[in-house]
């Protein structure tokens, strides 16, 4: 175990980027249909010959500026289109997964949402073994470790969400875990209880999107009345002191997407972001990437932006990735393992140790 953290650097900028890309990572909060890059998707509706509002990669970039959260779940859902065949969810995840390995993530957890794909008519079969087969790809390719969440929408039924739950059995042995996301004001975690309780008994993993826009209190009804393992975002936790110091208590792993928030105007500015704040409550905080190419960056864009506008140590930065590990839905001697690859690095980086 090397020296390590509590231990201020004061390399220089291009140093620490270069040390944060290389640091061993997980990105537990991540949703295909989000990843998908410009050009990929002008590719993808040529290929499908759909019509998009935007005929070049600079006016789809030009588009990503959002309001809130429904605004961008508008050109979100829209881009979803273009994902019809086997092939494209192949490509999408692929994709996706050599971003990732080139950035530095050894394990990933991706998400993706059934519902927007089923209801025109590409069937749960098509679309999983699209995902499962890149996954494969790409594990035998590059070596990273990858895990698949189903996300239901929340603005959707309850009812919706157990079919889907239903429909997704036939590979529960492929399929880590289950979530929640889409509008979060005015669909409370309460409104999926049932959902929850099906797919813990089906031995599912669960996480849920709460405390994004969500009040405090949607956070408190996840972990009470879902019972969930992780909190996606979570960030609203702040504004209450008790639910903070029982996330602490209970080692509840938030999922924090910090660029995410940004972009979506759930936080006025990154230096205002909690995440520091959270961290040094003794919260398991972890930095993800949500949706990268929508919100400019993937987990290091993250990790890079946040340790400058909230002055973070190569020690929080060092934790933040260990939480990751110990956050992710894998056996305990994974997460031994890849803690043990930060702790490797640390050492070739003395520099930082
Ligand atoms: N789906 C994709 N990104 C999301 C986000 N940030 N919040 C809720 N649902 C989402
Ligand atoms: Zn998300």
């Amino acid at each position: 175990m090397p020296t390590t953290v509590g231990i201020e650097t004061t390399g220089d900028d291009a140093g620490i980027e270069h040390f944060i890309r290389g640091l061993p990572k997980t990105d537990l909060h991540i949703h295909l249909e989000g990843s998908i890059e410009p050009e990929l998707m002008l590719t993808l509706a040529d290929r499908n010959g759909i019509s998009l509002p935007w005929s070049s990669t600079a006016a789809l970039r030009s588009a990503y500026h959002f309001e809130d959260l429904q605004s961008f779940l508008d050109l979100y859902f829209a881009g979803c289109r273009v994902l019809v065949h086997e092939r494209d969810f192949y490509d999408v995840t692929l994709a996706y997964l050599e971003r990732a390995v080139v950035d530095g993530v050894i394990r990933a957890e991706l998400f993706i949402g059934p519902q927007s794909f089923t209801e025109r008519g590409v069937s749960i079969s098509t679309l999983i073994s699209g995902v499962l087969t890149a996954m494969d790809d790409a594990t035998r390719k590059h070596g990273i470790s990858i895990g698949l969440l189903i996300s239901a929408h929340r603005h959707r039924s309850e009812a919706d969400a157990l079919a889907l739950l239903d429909s997704i059995l036939p590979w529960s042995n492929r399929i880590l875990g289950v979530g929640l996301g889409g509008a979060e004001a005015g669909n409370p975690p309460s409104k999926f209880e049932r959902f929850f309780h099906a797919a813990r008994k089906k031995g599912f993993h669960t996480t849920v999107h709460a405390g994004e826009e969500g009040p405090a209190a949607y956070v408190r009804e996840a972990i009470e009345l879902l019972q969930v393992d992780r909190i996606d975002h979570g960030i609203t936790c702040r504004d209450d002191p008790a639910l903070v110091e029982d996330l602490a208590a209970m080692a509840i792993p938030l999922t924090v997407c910090p660029l995410s928030n940004l972009k979506l105007k759930v936080v006025q500015s990154l230096e205002t972001h909690p995440l520091k704040t959270l961290l040094d409550a003794g919260l398991r905080v972890t930095i993800n990437s949500d949706d990268p190419p929508y919100f400019g960056g993937y987990v290091s864009e993250n990790l890079i932006a946040c340790r400058q506008a909230l002055g973070l140590s190569v020690s929080d930065i060092v934790q933040l990735a260990r939480n990751g590990f110990s956050s992710a839905f894998i056996s305990q001697d994974e997460a031994d393992a890849g803690i043990g690859s930060i702790d490797a690095y640390l050492d070739e980086h003395v520099a930082f140790s």
